[in-house]
């Protein structure tokens, strides 16, 4: 595939700091360089919060917890926005300022309905800025993540051209969890077992062409049907090939908050933007 970058996607590497400049045309198979990841993987540095006074009053937030909306699976988009919002099935609700419900996409032609999204960007949880904003990646991650996006031509506030005469293609961001864990901490197991549900209903009903996994637990999360060992195996071991979740093929890539700290890991993050635009442009 040649990806014909402009004057503009050029500056957006630049800014990733990319250094790799030729367009990638090498086979799948050829990306696949396994790279372990250090752990902890993608947090950004701990941050007090309202939550980390919360867990120290566990009876307290045990109290405030009640069952996960029933009928996720059959909701249609307002009411999940409504369910996610009042959620208090784990003791994420009682630190948080907003629920991040995710953004982006093209305004559905009728209410209610889900908006319209080629790409869907999957991430861990939010941080403090997106828990006081209710968007997701709005923080210094979210800005690598949009530079990422404009690179690929893409765009979470505006639909964007394919370039090749194609219909615009919308991008939608979510998150795996809904809630800011405390001190921005990796999610836990029963904090993604509550909340993967909604990622579920929202993939459901956006039923994007391509999703792109961000990070260990987004990748996880979306592969753990299909790769049996996705819960052990490091992140550079998912990258590099096409999986899928539930027939929409996944390419697993590395989180903007740790490509904020590994500059060295960019380019490869930049093969596998490239790979993605190659399975979403029927190059796969
Ligand atoms: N990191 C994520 O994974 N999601 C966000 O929304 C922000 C930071």
């Amino acid at each position: 595939m040649s990806l014909n970058l402009d004057s503009r996607q050029r500056a957006m590497l630049e800014e990733m700091r990319v250094k790799v400049w030729a367009p990638v045309t090498q086979p799948a198979a050829a990306l696949e360089a396994p790279v372990a990841m250090a752990a902890p993987s993608e947090s950004v540095a701990p941050r007090e919060s309202a939550a980390v006074r919360a867990a120290a009053r566990p009876e307290a937030a045990a109290m405030a917890l009640q069952p996960r909306a029933s009928g996720v699976q059959t909701m249609d988009w307002a009411a999940l926005q409504q369910a996610v919002a009042g959620c208090r099935a784990c003791a994420l609700c009682t630190g948080r300022r907003h629920t991040v419900f995710g953004m982006g996409g093209l305004r559905a032609p009728v209410a209610d309905q889900p908006p319209l999204a080629d790409w869907l960007i999957v991430g861990e949880a939010p941080g403090e800025q997106e828990d006081l904003s209710g968007q997701p990646f709005v923080g210094p991650a979210g800005q690598l993540l949009d530079n990422m996006l404009k690179a690929m031509g893409l765009d979470r506030r505006r639909e964007t051209a394919t370039g090749d005469g194609r219909a615009a293609q919308g991008t939608y961001i979510a998150n795996v969890l809904k809630c800011r864990p405390p001190s921005n901490r990796n999610p836990e197991g029963e904090e993604v077992a509550q909340c993967l549900p909604f990622l579920q209903r929202q993939i459901e009903l956006l039923q994007p062409k391509i999703i792109l996994a961000m990070g260990r637990f987004a990748a996880q999360a979306l592969l753990h049907d299909s790769v049996p060992d996705a819960h052990s195996l490091p992140l550079g071991k998912l990258r590099g090939q096409v999986h899928r979740y539930r027939g929409i093929p996944v390419v697993v890539t590395y989180h903007p908050a740790y490509l904020l700290r590994a500059l060295g890991d960019k380019a490869k993050a930049w093969a596998d933007l490239c790979l993605a635009m190659q399975v979403r442009n029927g190059a796969e």
